[in-house]
């Protein structure tokens, strides 16, 4: 379907905040209220993801009083190698009203006292992967600016929401690798001299794609185990859906919360 005809079927109510959530908060979407969910698959030009745990859809309804439109499930670049994968759904979002965007994400802690568990306010991001979602986008708005692109706003937003439920929110640097295989020891060395706090395979494109067109971005990763080399256990996804599942509780109350403030 176009847009003309999902306007139609979520209703003319602009959305106040889009959310592209990672592995472990799909369930958000389930508990929305009044909610209308479309499958990515009917809707024109959108991605396809694969990755268990993310289940492609967009899912409109109402989270504390607030109307949202969650795409639950997002594509990575590690797919299908396309940075831009996410461009079509970041577009709808703005399409039906959104302003701004909520990225989670899990991801590894290159700082052990930031251990699994602990939940992180991205302030900046190093684009480690040497890829660009704007690649062949064309006119002079290509040339985005990147300072603040976690919105400070939002990010004081977050951690007054953090407190509210008191949660202990970090703030630190998400260096994008592509993926799919995890980091070496001896990358997780070299990104935390380079001042990276966190490690994972999304989010980055995403914030870019939406700095693109005038959203403004809060993003948070689920630390679900340290870097590469810092704990004896080797890396695997299993590991991740299971620590994100951990934490999931304490980071639905905190997304709530920041929702919360949208009311
Ligand atoms: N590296 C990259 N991506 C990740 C990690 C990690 O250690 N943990 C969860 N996602």
């Amino acid at each position: 379907m176009n847009l003309d005809a999902v306007k139609e079927r979520i209703g003319a109510d602009p959305v106040a905040l889009g959310l592209i959530l990672g592995s472990g908060l799909g369930q958000m979407a389930e508990e929305m209220e009044g909610a209308v969910r479309i499958p990515f698959d009917e809707i024109d030009g959108m991605p396809q993801s694969g990755v268990s745990g993310h289940a492609g859809a967009l899912v409109v309804g109402t989270i504390e009083g607030v109307r949202c439109a969650i795409l639950s499930g997002r594509v990575h670049y590690y797919e299908q190698g396309q940075a831009d994968a996410m461009r079509p759904a970041i577009e709808l979002l703005a399409a039906i009203g959104a302003q701004s965007v909520l990225l989670t994400n899990s991801a590894g802690s290159t700082r052990e006292e930031m251990p699994p568990g602990s939940l992180m306010a991205l302030s900046d991001h190093i684009n480690f992967s040497g890829l660009n979602p704007l690649i062949g986008d064309g006119g002079d708005e290509r040339f985005v600016g990147m300072v603040d692109a976690y919105d400070p706003a939002l990010r004081i937003r977050l951690q007054e929401a953090a407190m509210s439920e008191q949660i202990e929110l970090h703030e630190g640097v998400y260096a994008w690798f592509s993926g799919p295989s995890f980091e070496t020891p001896a990358e997780i060395r070299m990104i935390r001299t380079l001042g990276a706090d966190a490690v994972g395979m999304s989010t980055v494109p995403e914030t870019i794609l939406a700095r693109r067109i005038g959203l403004a971005v809060a993003a948070i990763s689920c630390i679900t185990n340290l870097g590469a080399g810092m704990a004896d256990t080797n890396n695997s996804h299993a590991e991740t859906l299971e620590e994100s599942a951990k934490a999931r509780g304490a980071f639905i109350r905190l997304v709530r919360a920041y929702i919360r403030s949208f009311a």
